[in-house]
């Protein structure tokens, strides 16, 4: 049967409005169509909401829920470790414990710090990045997210026309803009000829596989190039590891592709859905933290999103969860790539472990150019018929397999795209679905 309103969620959405703005807790979600959805819980890769309507999850919380909802082991951890306190503001084994399991899955490395967002944890690696090197500026490259700060949040969606940094925020510090170089993505020859000349380079910042804009893998060699050109300049290499990190590999990106760093930041699938990040490098660079180099925060690996990360590294260390992640997630988008073409849509589909990117209206995507290119409205349409009929994705096309998904779920998730985009291709789906917007 097809759901085509939410009358509960809109009830609680004009509810929210009159204390949050636009109803919602980030800004971002104020844009969910047809509107936000609230939800009453999950179950392994389900969620139920207010109207009693259940869902195959694919948003996952955004990423962090690796584990679907409600995983026994982690739920054990979260409440034995609340009975005892949720923060200390001093020591406890959960932080050398999870340090020491991060550690040896990150064998190149030898410290860990905890911070709580990856807004945060990007932040503090850039300054450790300043203090090693008495350099100032670093490099991004364009489609990358490191988060919201006024210094990193550039490059991202808005552009000048010719590749320039325009603020991507109103209220954004213009300071900001000083501070960051743009380079495309996959364009070593550009980076190299920058690096060159710049000589206040302190980091290159980067997502190794590019989640953020098209799920975009890197050209072969590429993050091998960027080694060696920041080893020759004297620059530090951070990899942005908040989305890949736990879950493309064990060892995320550094694994899957044999590049190591100087500094790995995590944050999403640390904790298994708590609030959660780490930087995770060379005790040279991190231990700058006891010369100087501040790094602070009151909930700093606080003992609740500790025992969640002992949890989940240990759910995560069970044989198979890898291989089952690369074999669903190959499964979803072979079925998606087979929907698109049955439809006689013109679509892609990229992949890699349980991360899946669908996009409408372009051949490939292989550059961030391309994902820009992609149909957000035909998505957004499609998205809408989705949810009505039991399937919960995020706006733009990504979509997050945890270890709760089952073969059954991904099998009815590909029937369900099948009609669905068979609809959109036939324009039907408009009539039928946009009800409730
Ligand atoms: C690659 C990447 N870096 C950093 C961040 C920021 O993390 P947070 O939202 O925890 O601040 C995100 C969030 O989506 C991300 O995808």
């Amino acid at each position: 049967m097809s759901k085509t309103e939410w009358p509960e969620s809109k009830r609680m959405w004009e509810r929210a409005k009159r204390s949050l703005s636009g109803g919602v807790s980030t800004g971002l979600r104020a844009a969910a169509k047809p509107h936000p959805i609230f939800f009453t819980g999950g179950e392994g890769a389900t969620m139920t909401d207010v109207d009693g309507n259940v869902y195959i999850d694919y948003v996952m919380g955004w990423g962090p829920n690796i584990l679907g909802h409600g995983n026994a082991r982690l739920v054990r951890a979260v409440t034995e470790q609340i009975s005892r306190g949720a923060t200390y503001g001093s020591g406890h084994r959960y932080e050398f414990e999870a340090a020491e399991a991060l550690l040896a899955i990150y064998p190149d490395f030898e410290r860990v710090l905890w911070s709580n967002t990856g807004t945060e944890a990007d932040l503090a690696a850039l300054r450790i990045a300043r203090a090693a090197t008495g350099r100032q500026r670093f490099v991004k490259f364009t489609g990358h997210y490191h988060g919201w700060s006024d210094t990193m949040l550039l490059g991202y969606r808005s552009f000048d026309g010719a590749g320039g940094l325009v603020p991507e925020t109103r209220g954004q510090s213009a300071d900001a803009l000083t501070q960051v170089e743009l380079v495309p993505w996959g364009d070593a020859a550009a980076l190299r000829a920058l690096l060159e000349k710049d000589h206040d380079i302190a980091a290159v910042l980067l997502e190794p596989v590019l989640c953020n804009s098209g799920v975009i893998v890197p050209p072969p060699q590429f993050l091998q190039e960027v080694r060696d050109v920041c080893t020759e300049h004297g620059v530090v290499l951070i990899f942005d590891e908040v989305i890949t990190g736990l879950r493309i590999s064990p060892g995320g990106a550094v694994e899957r592709f044999g590049v190591v760093p100087d500094m790995v930041v995590l944050a999403k699938a640390v904790a298994g859905g708590l609030t959660l990040a780490a930087i995770v490098g060379r005790a040279d660079l991190l231990d700058l933290t006891m010369q100087g180099v501040t790094h602070a925060g009151t909930y700093n690996g606080n003992p609740l999103v500790l025992a969640a990360a002992v949890a989940t590294m240990q759910e995560l260390s069970a044989p198979g969860v890898y291989e089952d992640f690369e074999r669903r997630g190959a499964r979803l988008a072979d079925g998606l790539r087979a929907a698109l073409s049955a439809a006689g849509l013109v679509g892609a589909v990229n992949q890699i472990g349980p991360v899946v990117q669908i996009g409408i209206g372009v051949e490939r995507i292989e550059t961030t150019a391309d994902f820009f290119a992609v149909d957000s409205a035909r998505y957004d349409r499609v998205a809408v018929a989705l949810l009505t009929r039991g399937i919960f994705v995020m706006p733009g096309g990504r979509l997050y397999l945890s270890t709760a998904h089952t073969d059954v779920q991904i099998e009815a998730t590909i029937t369900i795209f099948t009609e669905v985009l068979a609809a959109e291709a036939a324009g039907t789906l408009a009539a039928a679905d946009a009800v409730a917007s």
